[in-house]
């Protein structure tokens, strides 16, 4: 069973310079959230309730403004700071001493999913005993992300950003690993561009044969927020669900209620902490739901 999950929430932003210059994009809002909110929903859906944020160096105040350690929300909440960005399997290096041989949940800070069995799914990859496990996800333009190939059911194929086509399903930023994983992260060389890389890691799995898939199935959404325009997109997704159903997407609070990490009263102490906007309104319909 994981228990513990990484929000990778590091990097310069530099392709949305220089809305990133001051403050870390996963600070910046998608509709009427920090984009953080969203992973670690996805994490919080899981059930997943000891997380640790890593951000990259000089963030780490603002991230407590909006996210404390001592928070509303039931949930143990730590931070560590990435000083250079050096890949993703650096989340398992930085986070050693957090995973303290366990297995864990590695989620991506801009990566954005919606999905009616999300948490279903979740909450069985959550059961993960050994090996690793990815979620899978078509995209029109595979030269942006990982991407992997599947035969009889099983990937055999993973390669970063192919420069030639050999499949459209896109390895998203949320992944489920055994315990070896601070191990193997430890063993990765850099890259030609300097950093280590995730589908390393995973053609690790992959070789021992231990790598599965799940998707997120055609109904679902991911997103990613890597430029300024898919930012906006995802912005005007949240904005176009919300509006038209009254029902948020990534309100913490609302999670925890539902996994009864707290109790109506704690959604007062909430109240406060945002004060009075439109976030805090909703929080209010949830205290007074039947
Ligand atoms: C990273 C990973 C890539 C993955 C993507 C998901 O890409 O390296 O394998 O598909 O996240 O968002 P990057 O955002 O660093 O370009």
């Amino acid at each position: 069973m994981i228990k513990k999950g990484i929000i990778l929430a590091g990097g310069l932003g530099t392709r949305m310079s220089p809305l990133t210059k001051a403050v870390n994009k996963q600070l910046l809002p998608v509709y009427d959230k920090p984009l953080i909110y969203y992973p670690l929903s996805v994490l919080m859906l899981a059930g997943i309730k000891n997380i640790l944020i890593i951000v990259n160096k000089g963030q780490l105040n603002q991230f407590r403004k909006i996210l404390p350690e001592k928070n509303n929300l039931g949930i143990n909440l730590s931070y560590k700071e990435q000083i250079f960005p050096g890949g993703l399997p650096e989340a398992f290096i930085i986070g050693e001493k957090f995973i303290n041989g366990e297995n864990i949940a590695l989620i991506l800070g801009d990566n954005f999913f919606y999905s009616q069995s999300l948490t279903k799914k979740l909450r069985q990859c959550v059961k993960l005993k050994v090996g690793a496990k990815v979620f899978l996800h078509p995209v029109k333009n595979p030269s942006q992300y990982g991407i992997a190939k599947i035969s009889k059911n099983k990937i055999v194929k993973i390669v970063e950003k192919p420069k030639k086509y050999f499949s459209n399903l896109a390895v998203t930023g949320l992944y489920f690993f055994d315990k070896n994983v601070c191990e193997y992260s430890k063993k990765l060389k850099p890259s030609k561009r300097n950093e280590l890389e995730i589908v390393d890691l995973l053609n690790k799995y992959k070789s021992k044969k231990k790598l599965k898939a799940e998707y997120i199935g055609r109904g679902g959404t991911w997103l990613d927020t890597g430029n300024i325009n898919d930012f906006y997109s995802t912005s005007n997704y949240v904005s176009t669900i919300e509006n038209r159903q009254g029902l948020k997407i990534a309100c913490l609070e609302e999670i925890s209620l539902n996994n009864k990490w707290i109790k109506k009263v704690d959604i007062v102490k909430s109240l406060a902490f945002y004060g009075n906007c439109d976030y805090s309104k909703y929080l209010r319909s949830l205290i007074y739901k039947n």
